[in-house]
């Protein structure tokens, strides 16, 4: 296990909308790196950043046509190289995403595997014996190749599935996860994670990845077992490189497949959705952290404890404030709102995800489908940084921009943000702080649910010697404590009597026990 993880703070940077350096209109790795002081400002000391590679971008990049080299429009891999090491330079650490289950249908591999002769490519991707046999319960294409086959897709038409076999082979053409084209996908991944890790990158955020071995058991064995193989090698050359996975399944992937994190990922219905984003269920949204919505933080600790207590000793849940698939936060949430959530989420269990912008409360716009994002795509619009033109993100022309800036009068901005000591952003920036200073809150510390009612406000819980008290709703809320914790930190107004925490409207607490 990494040690940094430990006190690790993630900040997920979607790199065309972060900043743009050359005026093109679109933001590339050299405006990351002149905004690298502010992240570290905000006390995050690790990045994701999503796919940066050559790439059609016909889905915003996890179509991947050149594993190896940064995509033009975001520079070049000595502008990556670099990154690195300004990033290092702050005590910041960078992770890549590794999209392992597919590649863009214009890579080369690709390219090798449609020619109708046998070569080292013909078995890399998923194929069947004939342009006539499809593939049942999968998505699949034919007829678009010399090749006499059908090719299987991982997600969408640009991006055929990688061959890592089939656990229950029903089919002449399906591969065994032994067999060893199959293992030289793996190797060819594992190629590719070497060689960013040599150039300084400190881990992956890994795409689908219980996605690899088709027709996988219910504990997806064969998947974990080839994500084992790779953590033997980290352990072993990368001791200190961190792997967090697109899974949201944390005793598969923690415990099965030997990822370091595992994002608590937006499901309906799931723990994660009860809390910000509970907008499906009939009569209203219910979501926890909304003031009038009679939020149950039961539904949350059902789906949260086993999960959490099953897999603690093996790695650790990511709570994320939204994510480059998510809408944002703020589509549901008020800045109140969110700042209670965000004071929830930066105060549990795991290692904590800030997507970009949401530390300012960026809303999510109503914008035509780009690159691939349809619904997702009002969540990955410009970053803004100050009232300049295009709010700061380019001083290219307006229409050359990735996707249009917020222009509503009052979206918000980092300079306002940061001159208002009330602010979403400097509320943030407290209780990440907070989050540094007190090793009970970070990583590893204890969690414990002091008080928790269906219905009921507050909830109230203990990272080790610190208890926290949250009462996200319109109402006033008390609950009995056995101590008298003096206080750190707090949202709102809270009293302490004895044995009772008493707590005014949307309000949060996190003091010290003895
Ligand atoms: C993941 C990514 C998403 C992408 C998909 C296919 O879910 O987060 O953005 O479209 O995988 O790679
Ligand atoms: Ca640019």
């Amino acid at each position: 296990m990494p040690k940094w993880l430990k006190d690790a703070v993630f900040y997920e940077i979607y790199p065309q909308s972060y900043k743009d350096s050359n005026n093109d209109g679109i933001g590339d790795i050299n405006g990351i790196i002149e905004k690298l002081d502010y992240i570290k400002s905000l006390g995050c000391n690790a990045l994701w950043i999503n796919p940066c590679y050559d790439s059609p971008f016909k889905d915003a990049g996890y179509d991947v046509r050149d594993y190896k080299k940064v995509a033009p429009r975001y520079g070049t891999n000595e502008d990556l190289y670099r990154l690195f090491g300004e990033a290092h330079n702050r005590g910041i650490k960078v992770l890549l995403d590794l999209v392992p289950g597919h590649t863009s249908e214009e890579h080369e591999w690709f390219k090798k595997s449609c020619e109708v002769d046998r070569n080292e490519y013909s078995d890399r991707y998923v194929w069947t014996n004939s342009v006539w046999q499809g593939i049942g319960g999968h998505l699949y294409v034919s007829g678009e190749a010399p090749r006499d086959g059908v090719y299987m897709l991982n997600f969408f038409k640009c991006q055929p599935a990688l061959n890592y076999g089939f656990l229950n082979k029903t089919e002449d053409w399906q591969k065994s996860p032994d067999d060893p084209a199959c293992i030289a996908t793996r190797e060819a991944m594992k190629d590719i994670m070497r060689f960013w890790l040599d150039h300084g990158c400190d881990g992956f955020r890994v795409d689908m990845a219980d996605s690899l071995v088709k027709e996988d058991d219910d504990k997806k064995s064969a998947t974990c077992k080839i994500w084992r193989n790779i953590r033997e090698m980290l352990d072993k050359d990368y001791p200190e490189a961190a792997m967090v996975s697109e899974w949201s399944n944390p005793q598969q992937a923690l415990t099965g497949a030997g990822f370091h994190m595992d994002f608590y990922l937006d499901h309906h219905g799931n723990g994660y959705n009860t809390l910000i984003r509970d907008n499906e269920t009939p009569g209203g949204d219910h979501s926890f952290f909304k003031k009038d919505g009679k939020g149950d933080i039961e539904r949350f600790l059902k789906d949260y404890l086993p999960k959490y207590t099953e897999s603690k000793d093996d790695g650790y849940i990511s709570f994320l404030t939204c994510n480059h698939d998510t809408p944002r936060s703020s589509f549901t949430l008020s800045p109140l709102e969110q700042k209670i959530a965000f004071a929830f989420f930066f105060t549990m269990p795991g290692v904590p995800f800030l997507y970009y912008g949401d530390e300012i409360g960026m809303r999510y716009q109503q914008l035509p489908s780009k690159e691939g994002g349809y619904a997702r795509t009002g969540t990955r619009t410009p970053m803004q940084w100050n009232h300049d033109k295009n709010m700061g993100f380019s001083t290219g022309a307006e229409d050359t921009l990735y996707l249009p800036v917020d222009k509503s009068s009052d979206a918000p901005c980092v300079e306002d943000q940061l001159a208002d000591a009330d602010s979403l952003l400097n509320t943030v920036k407290k209780v990440i702080a907070l989050r540094h200073e007190y090793e009970d809150l970070q990583a590893d510390g204890s969690f414990e649910v002091v008080y928790a009612k269906a219905g009921e406000m507050p909830f109230v819980y203990k990272r080790g010697n610190l208890i926290i008290a949250v009462n996200p709703s319109d109402q006033a809320a008390s609950a009995p404590v056995e101590c008298t914790p003096s206080e750190i930190w707090k949202i709102g107004s809270v009293a302490i009597k004895e044995n009772a925490i008493e707590m005014e409207p949307q309000s949060f607490f996190i003091g010290k026990i003895g």
